[in-house]
């Protein structure tokens, strides 16, 4: 799994929200599944969130939570797949109070599921949760409250986008092609 960060059109990856609170984001890799994840917290309340963390680097993340002085809410990831375990279930005995979050249509165990719209929140910042089905049925992308950034994970790849043949895949639809009809609408 190779998710990405997309930026939207004539903006950077800030660091910064639009009310100009900073965010703290963290961008780690882990090279056997090819897993982007992402690390993202309120500076000023010390909550995080974790998106797409994996089970090899779970002692990793946790370990970089702590430094931060961060505490962890929520392990959430954008889908299930077999080719990149989770590391929720670690995470969450290894930094307690952490949840795990999942789409529904995923069909897969977590504390809390999510469907399209639900919001997930860490101090003054928030993820919109986004359908976004093709890599797999229960895909969804998460979207920063300030239009900013979005996480996609394997729908949209660097350079391409996740496989529609696999566990889930949902042919004929086509990842990019839902992606955009999700992310690129007036006022995303
Ligand atoms: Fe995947």
């Amino acid at each position: 799994m190779a998710g990405s960060a997309l930026r939207v059109a004539g903006r950077q990856l800030s660091q910064y929200s639009e009310s100009g609170a900073p965010i703290l984001l963290r961008q780690m890799f882990e090279p056997k599944s090819c897993t982007y994840t992402y690390l993202l917290g309120d500076r000023e309340s010390r909550e995080a969130i974790l998106i797409d963390p994996v089970l090899e680097t779970a002692h990793r993340d946790a370990q970089l939570v702590k430094e931060l002085g961060l505490r962890l809410l929520y392990a959430v990831n954008t889908h299930c797949h077999a080719d990149h375990i989770t590391g929720s279930g670690l995470l969450r005995s290894l930094l307690p109070g952490c949840q795990s979050v999942i789409s529904r249509l995923s069909g897969a165990q977590a504390d809390i599921h999510i469907e399209d719209g639900d919001p997930i929140h860490f101090g003054r910042f928030a993820l919109e949760t986004r359908a976004s089905p093709g890599h797999t049925a229960g895909c969804v992308t998460f979207v920063l409250d300030d239009h900013s950034m979005a996480f996609t994970g394997d729908t949209l790849l660097i350079r391409g986008c996740g496989r529609t043949d696999f566990q889930q895949g949902h042919r004929p639809l086509s990842p990019a092609r839902d992606l955009s009809m999700v992310i690129w609408v007036p006022g995303f």
